[in-house]
């Protein structure tokens, strides 16, 4: 295959989330999160794993730096644990939290890597969802103090802030179809819960751009969203329907300042939008230097008048069928088409111009059975085509004009797949959970030398 290069100052790095790494749960005055709760409720991850333990990184973090600049990696993107910050989600700041990411931003600084800070990946003050959680608008508020909390001890140092991680997780799968915390299955509280997030967004974007951020962004799972038969006019609006939940709900009000209509209808008839009120879409709208695009996976949906549809897209049934994944598929059964990111990538810089693009995720789970070299190493080729495909994929987009600043890839190290618990590993970096050695697997020196070259 043909040399690709990236371009000059390109950002190369690795993504992880505070829970599903760092443990440490009840160290230095942690508060209790919806994933704690979720986690011990029997049924709802993979054999009762949790986050207590993880990948104990609150402990080894300059360990797991030290690593990320043997790699090479220019950027880490980590999250900021809420309840560590404010155990109670408002009110009093615990220093001891905030001592922790001190800690690890200047241990990134040490070795040239630049953080970027998400303050927002899932894990809720569980004090907070016995409000209402992000059903209720003071939770946005909220969100925005806490923002300005952080910045506070960090922004003289990081560069780049984005607010929320993949609000329509956040939304649908928290309390759409519960298949992640706190396990709601309510279709108003999840488009509730989608505008909460979004205005808690706004103000915290503004709150980081009053405060002096310099970068200010936010991370979406926007989809590519494929009609199973292109010149059938029903699975063309099916992709329609979908797209406005998963992609136009979020970037419209984000980038437009204003929800499209044709969703707003769709709203409408599952719940009666109280939670929207006036001005508010212009708070969402406070402007941003960066979207961040998180990508798997492209999504198949037919239009049928009996399909199933599904929970995490509400008022999908009796109108789409989803189809099954279909190929070789990744261990989340997910499918594996690069030329979905292109597609996406090229749609938002055409449908949204002017705002940088960042692929925050991007990568794949496979078992990675130890052994499968005789000198015990993981030789993780799937993971290294996935990562190849997907880099080659995103070189197209910028040899189409997209502005793509850099990748991140997911993600550093095996961690806590959320529902699926440890049993799905998505590290470059192995993992051995009874010892919490780490151990490179072959992508990552794969990646360490796409890095060096600045290409493929
Ligand atoms: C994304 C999440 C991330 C990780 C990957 C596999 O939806 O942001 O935490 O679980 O999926």
């Amino acid at each position: 295959m043909s040399e690709l290069r990236f371009p000059e100052g390109f950002r190369w790095g690795a993504a992880t989330a505070a829970y599903q790494i760092e443990g440490a749960v009840r160290d230095d005055g942690r508060g209790p999160s919806i994933w704690d709760t979720f986690s011990r409720t029997p049924g709802k991850v993979h054999q009762g794993h949790t986050g207590d333990v993880a990948c104990d990184h609150y402990h080894r973090y300059a360990d797991d730096v030290a690593l990320m600049a043997e790699l090479g990696l220019r950027t880490y993107r980590f999250s900021v644990a809420w309840p560590r910050i404010q155990p109670d989600g408002t009110g009093p700041v615990n220093p001891r939290g905030l001592d922790f990411y001190d800690r690890l931003v200047d241990a990134l600084l040490a070795r040239g890597i630049d953080p970027l800070v998400t303050l927002y990946h899932w894990d809720l003050p569980q004090a907070l969802e016995d409000r209402g959680g992000w059903t209720a608008r003071e939770t946005a508020e909220h969100f925005a103090t806490y923002a300005t909390v952080v910045h506070a001890r960090l922004g003289d140092r990081v560069r780049t802030w984005t607010t929320l991680n993949e609000p329509w997780c956040s939304a649908y799968l928290g309390y759409g179809n519960g298949v992640h915390a706190p396990g709601v299955r309510d279709a108003g509280a999840a488009f509730t819960a989608v505008h909460h997030l979004l205005l808690g967004h706004g103000l915290a974007a503004r709150a980081l751009r009053a405060a002096g951020a310099e970068t200010v962004g936010i991370t979406l799972n926007t989809g590519d969203i494929r009609p199973a038969d292109p010149d059938r006019a029903a699975d063309a609006a099916a992709v329609r329907l979908v797209d406005g939940l998963q992609n136009r709900i979020f970037l419209d009000p984000l980038l437009r300042a204003a929800y499209p209509d044709d969703v707003l209808d769709h709203v409408a008839r599952i719940v009666e939008p109280t939670f929207l009120r006036d001005g508010d879409e212009k708070l969402i709208a406070a402007p941003i230097d960066l979207l961040g695009v998180n990508y798997y996976s492209p999504t198949y949906v037919a239009g049928r008048p009996d399909g199933a549809g599904n929970e995490a897209y509400p008022g999908t049934d009796g109108a789409v069928e989803f189809l099954p994944p279909a190929g070789p598929l990744t261990d989340m059964g997910w499918m594996i088409e690069p030329a979905g990111l292109t597609r996406l990538l090229e749609r938002l810089a055409a449908d949204y111009p002017g705002v940088p693009l960042l692929v925050t995720e991007n990568g794949a789970a496979y078992p990675d059975k130890t052994g499968s070299d005789p000198a015990g190493e993981i030789v993780d080729t799937d993971r290294i085509a996935y990562l190849d495909g997907h880099l080659r994929a995103a070189h197209e987009a910028i040899a189409r004009g997209v502005d793509l600043r850099g990748y991140l890839v997911w993600s550093l190290l095996d961690n806590f797949e959320w529902a699926e618990g440890y049993r799905k590993r998505f590290g470059i970096v192995h993992v051995d959970y009874l010892t919490q050695r780490r151990t490179l697997k072959a992508s990552a020196r794969w990646y360490q030398e796409v890095i060096s070259r600045n290409g493929l």
